[in-house]
């Protein structure tokens, strides 16, 4: 099997914009935790068109084997399907990029424990097989999500949130918070290479993939009910915003924060600061969908945050790097790539 065109395209486009860390990637071993998720599944296929050496764990719980089974049966790849929270690693890794965690909302409060074990026990685990090991560098997945409902917006990483302990989300939130702790706890007092990513909303082919539109993310979810003609459900009134930052920029990001020198035990935003209201995405969707359907309004749900737009100015500054493509430009590849999947 190969990867279809849409997603061929956007992997060049990122392997262009990496070309000058190619001598660090080329041979190195990576684990990538959660590579059979959206983004997981990119970094996998990044690392592989520069001939890297690759263990991807996943356990499966919201990850495609659709995502990652064009790479089996390659001597570059090999995969571990299990929980990063019990997992035995005997190899001598050189980069650990932990990315395994639920992240669609409904999803992850369906399975609050998997959640919390995911980012709290999981982490612990990971950080410990990667101080035995001595790891170049420890790339953790964070999110906006640390911030809650964020009273400072552009949000920039000194903001300390606003978060509830006992939300529907804070599995999700505050498991990230005390797995962000360990990571800069295990920097402190061992020195371990941690870097970590708040990654705010992405969105792109094989976005939440094999959930249907209960469990996926909103862009996801708009736009499955938009090509099935059904009500878009919107929370609220609508007026809620978020930034969508395009799966090429996000993953160039990420990697750039991972092999940029000099930047262990940095906390660096990486997403788009293009702000949008949930109406508003919608509407797009619609029109670039040529939708008939409606929009119904639902109730909000408890902790909703009102704005979600990320400052990036960190990462303009340590990384070189800044989203390229429009939120416009990003919805257009993602329908065109979901409409040739089903
Ligand atoms: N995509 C986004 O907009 C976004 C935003 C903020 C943060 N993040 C973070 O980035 C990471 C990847 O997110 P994604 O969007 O690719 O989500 P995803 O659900 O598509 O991928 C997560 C992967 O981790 C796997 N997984 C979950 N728990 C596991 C466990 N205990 N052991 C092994 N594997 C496990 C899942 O099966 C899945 O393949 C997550 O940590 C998430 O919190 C993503």
């Amino acid at each position: 099997m190969s990867i279809d065109a849409i997603i061929r395209k956007d992997l060049d486009i990122i392997r262009d914009n990496l070309l000058e860390f190619k001598d660090k990637i080329r041979g190195s071993l990576f684990l990538v935790t959660g590579g059979a998720g959206f983004l997981g599944s990119w970094i996998c296929d990044v690392l592989n068109s520069f001939d890297a050496n690759i263990i991807c764990v996943d356990n499966m719980i919201s990850g495609s084997e659709s995502n990652i089974s064009h790479l089996y049966g390659q001597e570059n790849f090999s995969i571990i399907k299990n929980d990063v929270s019990n997992l035995t690693i005997s190899e001598n890794v050189d980069y650990v990029i932990h990315m395994a965690c639920i992240a669609s909302p409904p999803m992850y409060q369906k399975h609050p424990i998997e959640t919390l074990n995911a980012n709290i026990l999981g982490t612990k685990n990971m950080l410990d097989f990667a101080k035995r090991i001595k790891v170049k560098t420890f790339l953790f997945a964070s999110t906006s999500e640390v911030y809650g409902d964020a009273k400072i917006i552009p949000t920039p990483e000194s903001y300390c949130g606003n978060v509830n302990l006992f939300g529907p989300r804070s599995v999700y939130d505050e498991g990230k918070r005390a797995a962000e702790l360990y990571c800069y706890s295990y920097h402190k007092q061992f020195h371990l290479p941690i870097r970590i990513a708040r990654i705010f909303n992405t969105y792109g082919p094989r976005l939440d993939a094999k959930l249907n539109t209960q469990y996926g993310r909103v862009v996801t979810k708009f736009i499955y009910q938009a090509l099935k003609h059904r009500p878009l459900t919107v929370y609220g009134d609508g007026t809620q915003t978020r930034s969508f930052c395009y799966i090429t920029d996000q993953i160039e990001g990420l990697f750039k924060l991972m092999l940029v020198p000099e930047l262990d035990g940095k906390v660096i935003n990486i997403g788009n600061d293009e702000e949008i209201t949930i109406l508003e995405l919608a509407k797009l969707i619609l029109k670039l969908t040529n939708s008939k359907s409606e929009i119904s309004f639902e109730s909000l749900p408890e902790n909703d945050p009102k704005r979600r737009k990320p400052k990036i100015n960190k990462a303009k500054r340590s990384l070189r790097w800044k989203p390229k493509i429009d939120l416009k430009t990003g919805l257009h590849k993602t329908i065109e790539w979901i409409m040739s999947e089903n």
